[in-house]
């Protein structure tokens, strides 16, 4: 009702008096303004960490002798009460009181009495939304670290249940060189795991109180900032109060680890896209995956996967909303500073939620084990092999690539593979092939032979499964 009041405008003369600084003002705010100002439509998932801070707040005001002990256990239950009756939903945000740490002081006030008025000493709402802002984003980065390493490990299954089939490699989309798909699926787990590494640093860079900082220059009241950090469960304090309450890098670092994390689903919905064409048919997409078309009926549409990749623009669009928002702020505090919540929830949320699709759309993509093989044997894959063959007869690489590309257009005049081209003709490119070629040109020894750390071998591959496993598990600790 009330948030229907201020959305129309009315909300100014319907709650006089609701201001948490309406002392200096003579006349009330224009209900023009105070609709445009309001932050309260976004703001519900900042409540319980508002709370949070507030409760450590007043304890810490009680130890230091700001409030008595009395005083200081009435507003913890006070807010104990505000918080039930968020959680259970009969108290709501109410845009009356401009934004979410004015909601929880009226609330508060309503069940306290005036007592409530004495929560805010020694804060400012600057210092209290930097707090809010910090517990809020470390309780969103373990969402999507839990998400991403559901992700990975949906993907690493998916990767061995098919890890010993052979799919060609590409580079600039053409046929190079065959790989085992369990080495194409480990090569986007890398990418997962860099996306939790980078949240780490997200983490780290959360990881101080700007508690105390107050408006912009700290406080004069006795404030025992270090065990108001101790009890939310920070390792560090902000160092400078000017910069507490104006940093929102750490939401920036939020933002370029949502981006990255998009990157990379947006490739993957792409290679998925791509591997479930008639073209290549590497991959087929469950009916339970797979959307149909209203006109054509025997379309198999990829709708996951491409909405993978189209919803990289949101968050690169965060990225550069909010390295916009901070670019021109002098300091300390600016209300510009508001603008940094909205598009970063609703981001944030679709961000997760192309994550948990992931294991949703691992466990019914299918592998046409046939088409990967037969895409190898077209295109001359063994090429780089045959080189190889040469250069380990002592020729130089030069020579090989060369003698193994006039191989290769004799294979071409004739229309054969590399593997059935006769050895006369092998000889003809290079009088030093032999017959021991050909074993080197099966897929299996091709793909056998790079066995180097990190390669592709089967071998290699085994060992980088079990690996990466223990990496996501490591991970998931943080
Ligand atoms: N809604 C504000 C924000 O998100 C809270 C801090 C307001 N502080 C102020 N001095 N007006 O940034």
């Amino acid at each position: 009702m009330a948030r229907r009041r201020a959305a129309e405008g009315k909300g100014a003369e319907a709650k006089p008096g609701a201001k948490l600084w309406g002392g200096a003002f003579a006349a009330a705010t224009h209900p023009a303004v105070e609709a445009f100002t309001d932050s309260t439509r976004y703001e519900d998932r900042l409540v319980p960490h508002d709370i949070a801070g507030s409760l450590a707040h007043a304890g810490m005001l009680g130890r230091a002798g700001v409030l008595s002990r009395a005083e200081a256990r009435r507003l913890a239950e006070g807010l104990g009460r505000v918080r039930r009756e968020w959680e259970t939903g009969s108290f709501r945000l109410d845009p009356a009181f401009e934004d979410v740490h004015g909601n929880v002081e009226a609330r508060l006030r309503d069940l306290v009495g005036p007592l409530a008025g004495k929560l805010h000493s020694g804060r400012s709402r600057n210092d209290q939304v930097a707090l809010d802002e910090r517990l809020l984003l470390r309780e969103l980065e373990g969402r999507l670290r839990g998400a991403l390493v559901e992700a990975a490990g949906a993907w690493l299954d998916f990767g061995e249940r098919h890890r010993d089939l052979v799919l060609p490699g590409y580079t600039h989309l053409q046929r190079a060189q065959p790989v085992l798909f369990g080495h194409w699926a480990l090569a986007w787990v890398e990418m997962w795991l860099r996306d939790l590494t980078r949240l780490g640093w997200v983490r780290d860079a959360l990881d101080e109180c700007p508690l105390g900082a107050a408006a912009l220059a700290g406080s004069p009241l006795p404030l025992d900032r270090a065990g108001v950090a101790r009890e939310l469960g920070f390792s560090r304090l902000t160092e400078n109060s000017l910069d507490a309450v104006s940093n929102r890098d750490y939401l920036v670092d939020f933002a370029y680890a949502l981006a990255m994390v998009m990157q990379h689903l947006s490739r993957l919905g792409e290679e998925v896209v791509l591997y479930c064409t008639q073209e290549f048919g590497f991959l087929r997409l469950g009916d339970a995956v797979a959307t149909g078309s209203s006109l054509m009926p025997q379309k198999r549409n990829p709708d996951v996967a491409e909405l993978l990749r189209g919803r990289s623009g949101r968050a690169y669009g965060l990225l550069v909303h909010l390295l916009t928002l901070l670019k021109g702020q002098p300091l300390a505090y600016n209300r510009d500073a508001q603008e940094d919540k909205e598009l970063f929830f609703s981001t944030y949320d679709l961000v997760l939620h192309c994550v948990r699709i992931v294991p949703v759309l691992a466990s019914h993509l299918e592998p046409d084990p046939e088409r990967m093989r037969r895409a190898c044997h077209e295109g001359f894959l063994e090429a780089t092999d045959a080189a190889d063959y040469l250069v380990g007869k002592g020729v130089p690489f030069r020579e090989a690539h060369e003698a193994v590309g006039k191989a290769v257009r004799e294979c071409v005049r004739r229309g054969c593979a590399l593997p059935t081209l006769p050895l006369e003709a092998w000889r003809e490119a290079h009088p030093a092939f032999g017959a021991d070629l050909f074993g080197r040109l099966k897929l299996e020894a091709v793909v056998a032979a790079r066995a180097g750390f990190g390669a592709t071998a089967p071998k290699r591959v085994r060992e980088a499964f079990a690996r990466a496993r223990q990496r996501l598990r490591r991970a998931a600790g943080g």
